[in-house]
């Protein structure tokens, strides 16, 4: 073991820095930076002369890129290098590796506008939800909402940790997805967040954390490869920001048709109006990385077999999970007596989410009409 570093070692060693004694000799001359033209072979300075004017919105990020902040490049940078910014020469490079560092695999036409709203549309569950509103519900009724509550906390758990590792695996060129992506995570938070008041807002409480219910897909040989997807942008946001989140919205929207108190149907308007955002980034990034990713044939191939795996596995562990099911046939039929009635509805979901599900796929160039595995008529 290396012998500790001692108090008076560690001042010497910063005394013989050689700017920290040019100032103590009285040299304040500043670096080449203060001086040095944009692109100057240096690397001292990046770009000089942009004014980027606010628009009625304040000083958006389509207003700095209007102004002339560099667009995203088509490759990243294998260094910390901030886009519009130099890299000082005078020192050695620091490599840096990003998995995702190409922009068809990150970007969408939207992500700017997406980030903006998403920073101008943060909301408290603590202050925003009037709770103190909230009525008593039948007990059935409650108990429902409540296993529901807790069944959508464990899946917006799942969200923020699958896209949270890509925080640092995505390159410094991509700013405006690092940020939009942030912003997403603060939403799943703030969803885990208002799901666990609301189990703990009326006199009920958590229900039950059960593990996805993927028997069926294990039946039928189409357990998804997670390490694969988790270690692939593309493949992850498909699974997450496209399949997922899709049918998440759509569950959603359920919910609050459902719900009978304002205050539930508040939380929830809410919920969507974010959970909107993530389909959105979801989509139009699939759009933009069909349509610039070097062999689209091959890509479009290789995500149809992926597609083959999460359409079935992810629809029976989200849609057709039985914390989903059943707490939804209870609330929808009014009570436990009223679930014949219930099911009736959530047959109608089952379609309209496999549609929307085809409709996306639709927009974005990857039509699934044909292939889709999920079976049209509802399995139940
Ligand atoms: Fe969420
Ligand atoms: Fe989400």
């Amino acid at each position: 073991m290396s012998a500790r570093v001692t108090p008076k070692q560690a001042w010497e060693t910063m005394r013989e820095l050689p700017h920290l004694k040019r100032i103590r000799r009285g040299d304040l001359e500043p670096g080449h930076w203060l001086t040095a033209e944009p692109g100057d072979a240096s690397g001292a300075w990046g770009s000089w002369g942009i004014k980027a004017t606010p628009s009625k919105r304040g000083l958006t990020l389509m207003n700095l890129i209007e102004a002339g902040d560099p667009p995203p490049p088509a490759e990243g940078y294998a260094t910390q290098q901030i886009r519009g910014a130099a890299m000082d020469r005078q020192w050695p490079l620091f490599p840096m590796t990003y998995s995702a560092n190409k922009r068809y695999q990150v970007w969408a036409d939207n992500v700017m506008a997406l980030y903006e709203e998403a920073v101008s549309r943060q909301w408290s569950a603590t202050k925003d939800i009037p709770w103190e509103r909230l009525t008593p519900l039948p007990k059935e009724l409650e108990r429902a909402l409540c296993m529901i509550c807790t069944h959508f906390t464990r899946v917006e758990f799942l969200a923020a940790d699958h896209l949270g590792e890509w925080l640092a695996k995505i390159g410094y060129a991509y700013h405006e997805v690092k940020m939009f992506l942030g912003a997403q995570i603060m939403d799943e938070t703030r969803h885990l967040e208002v799901f666990r008041k609301r189990a703990f807002a009326n006199g009920g409480g958590m229900g039950s954390s059960m593990q996805p219910k993927m028997d069926t897909a294990a039946v039928l040989g189409l357990m998804p490869d997670q390490v694969s997807i988790r270690a692939d942008y593309n493949k992850n946001s498909y699974a997450v920001q496209f399949i997922d989140e899709g049918i998440v919205l759509d569950l959603f929207r359920f919910s609050e048709f459902l719900c009978q108190t304002e205050v539930d149907k508040i939380m929830f308007q809410r919920i969507m109006q974010d959970e909107a955002r993530h389909v959105s980034y979801g989509a139009m990034r699939l759009k933009f990385y069909l349509e610039n990713c070097p062999d689209r044939e091959e890509e479009t191939e290789r995500l149809h077999a992926l597609a083959d795996t999460l359409e079935v596995s992810h629809a029976v562990a989200i849609l057709l999970n039985p914390d989903t099911m059943e707490p939804s046939a209870v609330l929808a039929g009014g009570g436990v007596s009223g679930m014949d009635k219930g099911y009736e509805a959530y047959r109608k979901l089952y379609v309209r989410v496999r549609e929307e599900y085809l409709r996306r796929c639709d927009t974005v160039g990857f039509s699934r009409r044909d292939r889709c595995l999920l079976p049209p008529e509802p399995p139940f």
